[in-house]
């Protein structure tokens, strides 16, 4: 039975490495997930993945069923899920093709459903969000990422936003303000439903550009991020490959 559930995003719609061993289509109560989940060995143990946007990316930010994506890994009583996702780099630190293990996230997404706690009710429930990410698999991130020499970042502040389009340069320096280093469309309300659901959940971010306005201030390419996301995500599959025998 798999332990780790890879969340894949833009540029990880298929996971290099992993030895698929069947594909499962889940119904949930809260309607279907993005695609089946992928079972497949990684580094020989037992994982499941599962491409955020489905499997040919046609799945925008504000369109994931984000609730029927985290009841599926639950329902296969995995423990951990690694939410692998591109974002734009604000931080000097975020520098584009730069891996960043986030530790906060600031949410200005909405109208997506964002509770498991919604409805039929026998009790209302508001769970602990003060630290959003697990501090112990965000350390194992990082541990694993550094053994391999790989540049990475310990932390950094989510800003999620609600997409599909960019945004201005304002928006970003808004956030900067907030104290974002990050910004990414899918990071909420993914990370609070894992929560509610009690699972182990760690994002590991791969930056796609440099925000609006960020770097040279020039205008934000898809050719852009294709290219970095490439060279950041090939970073991540070696630490994900890294990582899993450890677990
Ligand atoms: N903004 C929001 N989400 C993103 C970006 C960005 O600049 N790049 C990749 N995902």
């Amino acid at each position: 039975m798999a332990d780790l559930a890879i969340i894949g995003g833009t540029g990880l719609t298929s996971l290099k490495g992993l030895e698929i061993i069947r594909k499962e289509v889940v119904h949930t109560p809260y309607g279907e997930p993005s695609g089946p989940l992928v079972h497949g060995l990684l580094a020989g143990k037992e994982v499941i993945f599962l491409p955020r946007h489905g499997a040919a990316h046609t799945i925008p930010p504000h369109r994931i069923n984000y609730r029927a994506n985290i009841w599926a890994l639950k329902l296969m009583e995995v423990k951990r899920v690694v939410a692998v996702a591109a974002v734009g780099g604000i931080g000097a630190e975020a520098h584009p093709s730069a891996i960043v293990i986030p530790d906060q996230i600031i949410d200005y997404t909405w109208s997506r459903t964002s509770t498991f706690f919604d409805e039929n009710l026998t009790q209302v429930t508001h769970v602990d969000f003060t630290y959003p990410y697990c501090a112990k698999l965000r350390k194992m991130l990082v541990d694993s990422g550094r053994e391999i020499n790989i540049d990475l970042s310990d932390r950094g502040v989510y800003g999620a936003t609600q997409g599909p389009r960019l945004e201005t340069a304002a928006e970003i320096n808004r956030l900067a303000h907030d104290g974002c280093t990050l910004v990414g469309m899918t990071g909420m309300p993914e990370a609070a439903l894992a929560r509610e659901l009690d699972l182990s959940y760690a994002c590991c971010a791969v930056v796609a550009n440099w925000a609006a306005g960020r770097g040279d201030g020039s205008e934000i390419t898809m050719a852009e991020i294709e290219r970095h996301l490439k060279s950041g995500m090939e970073k991540v599959r070696h630490l994900l490959e890294h990582l899993v025998p450890k677990l």
